[in-house]
Parts: C-alpha cells; structure tokens; sequence
C-alpha cells in the first residue's frame, strides 16, 4: 500500500497566517501539521509516500526532504494549478501503479493517527473507504448521506444544504478502482475534479464504499479556536524537557518543554506547554496551553491559551489569551497618553480589543 499526501493549494481560509506560509506547515504544539499526518502514515506500515506539491513546493521540500527522518520514502509530484483532489490522484497514477493506497490532505490532524482505519481497509478491501466526523458548519466540506444500516448512499461537496452533520475527513483509502472514476470526471462549480464526485460515482456504479466515523478531527477552517483546541489536545500529551535555562527565581510547573538556547528568567509556566529553542523569557508568565515557537522574545507580559509561531515578540502586555500571533509579528503594551490602540495589521488580520 502506498500514500498519496496533498500539500498543493493556497490555504486562503487561515490567512493572514497563510499568506506567508504553507497551510500544511501551520505548526500544531510547535511543529508542522503535515508531520503528523505523515507519522501517522508511517506509523501504519507504509512507506513508500508521494506528496504532491503546488506553489508552496520549495517550502514544504525544505521542510520534509527525502521523508527518511519520518522513516518514509517521499517522491514529490509537482501540480501546477491547484486543480482538485481528484486531480492530484490524476498527476500521481504512475507513482501510485496499481497499489492500493491512502489518500491523506496535508491540513488534516487526526488526533489518534490513521492506523486502525489502514488496518480495517487492508483486513476488508472495500473499492474504496472515507472517514467521517460530526461538525457544526457542514457547509465548509464534503458531506456523506448514510443508509438505514450505515452504508454510503450519497456524496455532496459543501452543499449549502446539507444532508447530514458528517463530513468527509480527508483522509481516504482506495484500491485502483479510482483511477477510472477520476477519469471520467468533469470540473464542479469551483473548477476543480472533486475526489467526492469520483466517490459517488464508484456509488453509482455500485462499488462499496465503507465509512467509519472519528473524533477528535481538525482542519483549517479558518476557525482560530479550533486550531487552539486542537493545540491543547496535542498538548495535553506532551513530556517535559529542559534543554534551554532557567533561573531560580522561575518556577517552572507541570509538563513543559523548554527548547535549546532558551533563556528563561523571572518567569512562571503552567504546563502543558511547549517553548521552542533560541527563546527569551523574562518577567513573564506563560498559562497552561500555550505554544511558543522557536525565537520569540516574551517580556513582561502574560500569556494563555494561545500559539505564539516564530521569532514574535510580546512585550508589557497583560494578558493575552485564546489568541494566535504569526511569525515575526510584535505586541506591545504601552502607557503613553492619550488612551489609545495604535494598530499595524497585514491583510486579513482580526484584533480585539478589550473596551
Ligand atoms: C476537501 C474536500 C472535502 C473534505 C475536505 C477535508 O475540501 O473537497 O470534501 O471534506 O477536503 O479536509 P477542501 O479542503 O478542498 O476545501
């Protein structure tokens, strides 16, 4: 069995942190979101990976290189127009051969890994499986209609009215039946081969389609508070490492990860949380929850519940909470006259502030 992993696209519904940087790179507990989806595949015994790569090519190359770190073998698959999934399965048929193999979405996290659901396709070989999850918003995915004893009757791509409350997690597993299915398709509505109409059209065909339902699912869909709860789930597994320093007058409590070249002074930190390397740390207190990313400057303040991603500074500003502050990006407080915000926010930034 083989994985096909989609890392093309331009990730729109995350901006601003997006317009800088992959979606597949988003960093969940510090590290990239795609290197959990690539684990998980390796985790279920297979190795050899093709990832297919849009306009964020160079970057997530330089991020995951030949896979040997995950124990994996990556070819990389070059998609010039982010043309749909389907598409991606099209541009991967030689890499793919006549193997069975997982599709896996490169900004999809699947809290517990995909090996049982590998294990179940390999042991029962339907022509093709899908994952489902229960969501608030169908509308933003793919949303599966199921039978009266829980088969896949029906397949709609973010229909606006939808179904049911089940929508296709991207993760998906297929024996060659697909190929021809994604032959045959037409672009949808937003231009794009959807792998959901190639899906229904194996239901049409009468293939069978298994289905198995998870939770603990996240993708970005732009929706900041799921990328904190999803955050404090991974963190909730987290050890604690001290790699940087810690002077005495800090207290440091709980499962916290301290990264090298860190230099924490002054400070309190309720894990869990994760402070990357190159860090520093003064006067400040940082609550259970909260991910700081490698080279960020954090003085004087106090921060909660929150992603900070690299090289940010917050300064004299209490206290941050349920927040996401992007790479490079600065706080600072201030108590100047007159009483006011002064503002610096690249395109699509949301702020708010307390009134
Ligand atoms: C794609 C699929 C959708 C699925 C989703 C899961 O949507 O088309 O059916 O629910 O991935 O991540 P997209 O990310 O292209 O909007």
């Amino acid at each position: 069995m083989k994985g096909l992993v989609l890392s093309g696209g331009s990730g729109t519904r995350l901006r601003p942190i997006t317009h800088t940087s992959a979606k597949q790179l988003v960093p969940v507990a510090n590290r990239p979101v795609l290197f959990y989806g690539l684990e998980s595949i390796a985790e279920a015994g297979i190795t050899e990976v093709g990832i297919v790569v849009g306009e964020t090519a160079a970057e997530i190359r330089e991020a995951v290189g030949d896979g040997s770190r995950f124990g994996l073998d990556v070819t990389y698959i070059e998609q010039e127009k982010p043309l749909g999934l389907a598409h991606g399965v099209l541009l991967a048929r030689e890499f793919l051969g006549d193997d069975d193999f997982t599709m896996y979405l490169g900004d999809n996290f699947i809290v517990d890994g995909i090996k049982p659901f590998v294990d179940e396709f390999r042991e029962s070989r339907p022509d093709a499986q899908i994952l489902l999850t229960r969501v608030m918003d169908p509308r933003a995915f793919g949303v599966a209609e199921l039978g009266s004893d829980g088969q896949v009757v029906g397949l709609q791509e973010k229909p606006e009215f939808p179904k049911s409350d089940l929508a296709l997690v991207g993760v998906y597993f297929f024996t060659p039946a697909i190929h021809e299915a994604v032959r045959r398709l037409k672009p949808s509505g937003r231009g794009e081969l959807e792998i959901t109409d190639a899906i229904q059209s194996l239901i049409d065909d009468g293939r069978t389609i298994g289905s198995a339902e998870i939770t603990g699912y996240w993708k970005d869909t732009g929706n900041v508070s799921d990328m904190l709860e999803v955050n404090r789930q991974v963190l909730e597994g987290v050890e604690p490492l001290m790699e940087g320093s810690v002077d005495e007058a800090s207290e440091i409590i709980g499962r916290v990860t301290v990264g090298r070249g860190t230099v924490v002074r002054n400070c309190r930190i309720i894990g869990p949380a994760v402070i990357g390397a190159d860090c520093e740390l003064t006067d400040t207190y940082i609550g259970p929850f909260t991910s700081v990313a490698d080279g960020c400057r954090i003085v004087s303040s106090e921060i909660e519940f929150s992603i900070v991603l690299g090289e940010a500074s917050v300064e004299g500003v209490d206290r941050v909470q349920s927040s996401l502050i992007g790479r490079r990006a600065t706080v600072s407080g201030t108590r100047r006259v007159p009483n006011s915000n002064r503002l610096v926010l690249g395109d699509h930034s949301s702020v708010h502030i307390q009134v």
